[in-house]
């Protein structure tokens, strides 16, 4: 992904705006989860998504971002993120990640969650718990004094000891003004490299976790990400935002909110277990 050649920390008044848009975003994707169900296109979901931000007064970030067609990204099953939503329909079963970001007075936010179509099966219901749990050990360690190395690092510990894989050829961002800003912020590392964190940086962490191998190649398409060996994969993203106080989440959903992950994220907490 493309990184914008600008990047400066953040003011207090500048992720107080970059929070209002999150809020809006956490609100459009709860929406979104809630309407996966057997029989809506990826395509209504899109739909959906772009009515929703625009009726916020904001702008839908991803339509037309590197001409990229439409205002969500809805990756189903081996499809790992970018997926364009079109008239494929949704069954029972699948695994469906949604990817959003829109920009609210100047300001970007972006995040994204996976659901299953119906029931899960045993290996589908894992995923996205390793997966959504390996989001959160990587939110945690968004903290003045470590390195973005540290977050990768917490996220790739976690989810290689429940036997999956993280993508490597995709990574989080810095995210301000441009949706994609230094520094990058890869979900594998090593504790202590890369930039030293301090008050004033904003992330979009976003761990990408296979079931099988890490390896992705991209379709015809030009954009859709899937996984070479056709294995399923899951994707979390939340904008972070590293404050003296510890990791601000400026993404909350309602559901996670009225789950008591409060904005800042308390020191050495261990998260609830579940996907929200
Ligand atoms: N969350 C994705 C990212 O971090 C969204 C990019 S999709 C695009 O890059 F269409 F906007 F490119
Ligand atoms: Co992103």
């Amino acid at each position: 992904m493309s990184r914008a050649e600008t990047f400066r920390l953040k003011r207090s008044e500048e992720i107080a705006k970059m929070h209002e848009a999150g809020r809006i975003l956490g609100r459009c994707l709860e929406e979104l989860a809630a309407m996966v169900r057997p029989g809506i296109s990826t395509d209504d979901l899109d739909r959906a998504a772009d009515t929703f931000i625009r009726q916020a007064g904001c702008i839908p970030g991803f339509l037309g971002y590197y001409d990229y067609p439409k205002s969500l990204c809805v990756s189903v099953n081996d499809e790992v993120v970018h997926g364009i939503p079109g008239s494929r329909v949704i069954r029972d079963g699948d695994l469906v990640s949604l990817d959003c970001g829109l920009i609210l007075d100047g300001w970007w936010a972006d995040s994204g969650c996976s659901v299953a179509c119906g029931p899960a099966t045993d290996e589908v219901q894992r995923l996205l718990d390793v997966t959504y749990q390996g989001l959160w050990r990587g939110i945690e360690a968004a903290r003045p004094g470590n390195h973005i190395g540290d977050i990768g690092h917490a996220v790739q510990t976690y989810v290689e000891a429940q036997g999956f894989t993280v993508v490597r050829n995709y990574v989080g961002h810095g995210i301000g003004r441009n949706m994609h800003e230094p520094p990058q912020v890869p979900n594998y590392g090593q504790p202590g490299t890369g930039n030293l964190l301090k008050a004033g940086y904003v992330l979009a962490i976003e761990p990408m976790v296979n079931a099988g191998a890490p390896d992705v190649h991209v379709l015809d398409d030009g954009w859709t990400v899937v996984t070479d060996d056709g294995r399923l994969a899951c994707y979390f993203e939340h904008t972070v935002a590293v404050t003296d106080e510890g990791p601000r989440v400026l993404t909350l959903r309602p559901s996670e909110l009225a789950e008591g992950r409060n904005a800042t994220v308390v020191a050495g907490g261990e998260p609830p277990r579940t996907a929200a």
